[in-house]
């Protein structure tokens, strides 16, 4: 696919070329790819989720947006709202580059609510004539008419001494009436980590200093960072870039993941944590954000999609989607993550089955379709593997299995339908170990997220079907097992 160029990629939406947006819009619509029920780009690429937050009695989801085709170029903030976390409402651009401290892109950032306004703080991107980088944190207000307006000038103008200009993804709370933020950072000598700052006003900010870890070199960078607390304990979550693949760890190019531990110290800015896990064992999850409910329930958003990768809706000219909403909680020093129980909401009609499979491999008429939520509950576990196949028509298929005697859950999109780019690999494992599993699985028209007893492991992707691959099928080997499956049509 021809590549735009720069001066294309770095282009206002009011310099569209006459006509362009309409054809683009049309070219989208005739996509066979577009989802149902996820959150995905008019036209263009989505990247990030921004700006997650409750204010003025709905949620507000923003994400990065390039206007013009699946690249990566000028980034707008796109705002999203929602009364439920289940049907959302797309309300258009929210922050718009072309300041001179952000030239380049509104680049990522996070919300808080203060004195009654949503204020958002991103990243301003901007390049000099010689295409230097310049890096800033800016800041935007949304009154309760939703109108947005910049303050004039950065909060944080400067990178401080020790850091590179790859510097971004503000993410901000509020203790007590004090303002934090933890920012995505490289050191001069190309390591990535995590620094905090603070506020009182969320206009004067104080460096604090780096987050201090144990991982002094682990990747070059780490993006979008997010902190909070629960149940006693702190947990950073963040997205390394330049891990090497560790047997069935790191398989993606960029990882996304998080480190538990004793809650952040404040003044010595120690965090005492457990070693790195990964959040999502699938092959299609970056830079995920959370935020907290009004009845304080904490939740998480991912970009379903990974930077420098090709998707086969590119020449489309649209690209990626958000993941769904989920719930976090942590159970056995491990980040447990589920559907937000309103996604119940989006339920129409349901059906169930109950079958014993014996050593075969059953296609479930009555399960079949493109977007859908199902449940399924494998007990009597006496086989040897024993899985689902989905999406399938007489040669395509996405398989997820589990295998009981090496212990471990395997996804495998290497039949899916339109082939996804090799250096992402088509098999994704992870170890587990169960008597029975349980497998809520939420299915669009181009994505599945796979939920394993209870939010234990979560395996999210991209898949690209034929429109007629709509078929289920349950199958075991070598020996048998009960499924119970209860479905609903989207
Ligand atoms: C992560 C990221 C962020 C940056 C944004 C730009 O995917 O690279 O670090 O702010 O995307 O769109």
């Amino acid at each position: 696919m021809k590549k735009m160029t720069r001066q294309e990629k770095y282009r206002y939406i009011e310099q569209a070329l006459p006509g362009e947006l309409e054809l683009l819009e049309e070219k989208v619509s005739k996509s066979l790819w577009r989802q149902s029920y996820h959150i995905q780009p008019p036209t263009g690429l989505l990247n990030d989720p921004n700006g997650f937050s409750y204010y003025n009695g709905a949620y507000h989801l923003f994400y990065q947006w390039f206007p013009f085709g699946a690249e990566h170029g000028m980034k707008y903030w796109f705002h999203t709202t929602s009364k439920d976390l289940a049907n959302w409402e797309e309300v258009g651009i929210g922050i718009k580059p072309g300041d001179v401290y952000d030239s380049h892109g509104a680049y990522s950032g996070s919300a808080v609510v203060k004195d009654h306004r949503l204020h958002l703080m991103y990243t301003g991107n901007a390049r000099d004539a010689s295409w230097v980088r310049h890096t800033s944190q800016c800041m935007a207000v949304m009154d309760e008419k939703g109108s947005i307006v910049k303050i004039d000038k950065p909060v944080i103008p400067e990178i401080p001494p020790g850091y590179t200009d790859h510097f971004r993804d503000p993410k901000i709370w509020e203790v007590n009436g004090e303002y934090f933020c933890v920012i995505g950072a490289q050191r001069n000598n190309k390591t990535g980590c995590t620094v905090l700052y603070q506020s009182k006003d969320l206009i004067d900010w104080e460096f604090k200093g780096e987050v201090v870890t144990d991982l002094d070199e682990f990747g070059y960078m780490w993006e979008c960072p997010d902190y909070f607390e629960m149940d006693g304990k702190g947990i950073l979550l963040f997205s390394p870039q330049g891990l090497e693949p560790e047997k069935e760890r790191y398989q993606n190019i960029y990882q996304s993941g998080y480190l538990l531990g004793k809650p952040l110290d404040m003044e010595t800015l120690s965090f005492k944590h457990q070693p790195f896990q990964e959040l999502d064992k699938g092959f299609d999850f970056y830079a995920q954000q959370t935020t907290e409910t009004p009845d304080g329930r904490r939740i998480l958003v991912g970009w379903m999609g990974l930077p420098d990768l090709e998707y086969p809706t590119d020449k489309e000219g649209w690209a990626h989607c958000l993941t769904l909403p989920r719930q976090i909680s942590i159970k056995d020093e491990k980040v447990i993550q589920r559907p937000v129980p309103e996604l119940a909401l989006l339920r129409k009609e349901e059906k169930n089955v109950n079958i014993k499979i014996d050593n075969e491999t059953k296609q479930l008429e009555e399960l079949h379709g493109k977007a859908y939520e199902l449940f399924c509950e494998i007990k009597d576990l006496k086989a040897e593997r024993v899985g689902i196949e989905f999406r399938a028509n007489n040669s395509e298929k996405t398989v997820l299995s589990y295998d009981s005697v090496n212990n471990e859950i395997i996804l495998d999109r290497s039949l899916s339908g339109q082939p996804l780019e090799k250096k992402n690999g088509c098999i994704r494992r992870c170890s587990f170990k169960a008597e029975e599993l349980k497998i809520h699985m939420f299915v669009d028209v181009s994505s599945v997220e796979i939920f394993i007893n209870d939010g234990e492991e979560v395996f999210t992707s991209r898949i690209f079907p034929s429109e007629d691959s709509e078929a289920i099928r349950f199958f075991s080997q070598n020996g048998s097992a009960t499924f119970r499956a209860l479905k609903w049509y989207y």
